[in-house]
């Protein structure tokens, strides 16, 4: 199973990893579990004020700055809790528990939690049948969870379950079916151009990733493929909220230029030797994304939702 090496990094059996692509949910835990050790370092994840800032403008962007705190508060597919963390941190949540299909995941937000001091509740739990009661959350929040989970509407019910009446969700970071592609399109021309420039002798010593870590990165891309499972049409999503029982549903998209600029930034950035991008490259991408963040939040004023590339949706369990 030539194709099967990250999983394999997890101490999965090849026995698991064989049937991982038959059973997707066992795909997710595998992938996600050998991911959680490196994940905030691949995202560049922190909890300072960077990361602080880009959660809570997600949050308001999509659910407005009213009634906060929220008392408890459920996160789904939490990862290593940079939404939640970092909510908490900003004031919008008070009391977080941090939920995940992956154990690995559970375990390094609950590391992230202690290290700031926070002491959180955290369980493996599958967003399709939550582990909690029904009428326990002021509000539920999630991630670039749900093009993850196969039954999305399901996962809809069960927020709505568990959050007590007039409770809202607030689910941001979702790929739109259009920007998804040109993601996807913009990711792979840089890729190829950069590991095939990056061969040229000039620039091999210093630029180009050995052939070992270029193996590894195709073989977590091939997986990504099979973890990744919708994109988004705003409407869909909306109305699949809404045939969930949710009431106040609303929409918002947010980057267009900025992920234009972002999709290929961060390609380069895998595509080259660790380390041989400094911190002035690291301050020009962070620096650049926002000012096209916010010539973005003009453009969303005139042209339509679907173009943008994220895709973030609230809404309420009737009270
Ligand atoms: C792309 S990561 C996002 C993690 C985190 N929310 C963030 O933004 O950094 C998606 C997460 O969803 C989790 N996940 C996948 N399927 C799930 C499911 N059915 N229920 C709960 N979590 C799931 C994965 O284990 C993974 O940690």
């Amino acid at each position: 199973m030539s194709d099967n090496g990250s999983l394999v990094q997890t101490a999965a059996s090849a026995e698991e990893v064989a049937r991982a692509y038959e059973d997707n949910k066992l795909a997710q835990v595998l992938y996600h579990d050998w991911e959680a050790q490196t994940y905030d370092d691949k995202w560049s994840i922190s909890f300072d004020e960077r990361c602080i800032a880009y959660a809570r403008d997600r949050f308001v962007a999509i659910a407005g700055d009213q009634g906060w705190p929220y008392g408890r508060a459920l996160e789904l597919g939490a990862g290593t809790g940079f939404f939640s963390l970092n909510l908490k941190q900003a004031g919008v949540l008070d009391e977080v528990h941090v939920t995940d299909l992956s154990p690995g995941m559970v375990e390094a937000a609950r590391g992230n939690a202690a290290q700031l001091g926070f002491t959180v509740e955290g369980r493996v739990a599958d967003a399709e049948g939550i582990p909690y009661d029904d009428d326990t959350f002021d509000v539920v929040v999630g991630h670039a969870v749900i093009h993850h989970i196969p039954d999305v509407e399901q996962a809809f019910r069960e927020m709505l379950r568990v959050l007590k009446p007039g409770g809202r969700f607030v689910i941001a970071g979702e790929p739109t079916r259009i920007g998804d592609w040109y993601a996807r399109q913009l990711g792979r021309v840089t890729w190829k151009a950069t590991t095939t420039l990056t061969q040229l002798p000039p620039l091999r010593a210093k630029w180009a990733k050995d052939r070992e870590a270029l193996d590894e990165s195709s073989r977590a891309a091939a997986l990504e493929a099979v973890v990744d499972l919708h994109t988004f049409d705003p409407d869909q999503l909306a109305r699949m909220a809404l045939r969930a029982g949710a009431v106040d549903v609303s929409t918002t998209t947010e980057e267009l230029t900025a992920a234009l600029l972002g999709w290929p930034v961060r390609t380069f950035e895998a595509a080259v030797k660790p380390g041989a991008l400094g911190w002035g490259w690291a301050m020009f991408a962070y620096g650049s994304w926002k000012r096209l963040s916010a010539v973005d939040r003009v453009l969303s004023r005139v042209l339509p939702e679907r173009l943008f590339y994220n895709v973030g949706i609230t809404g309420v369990k009737p009270g």
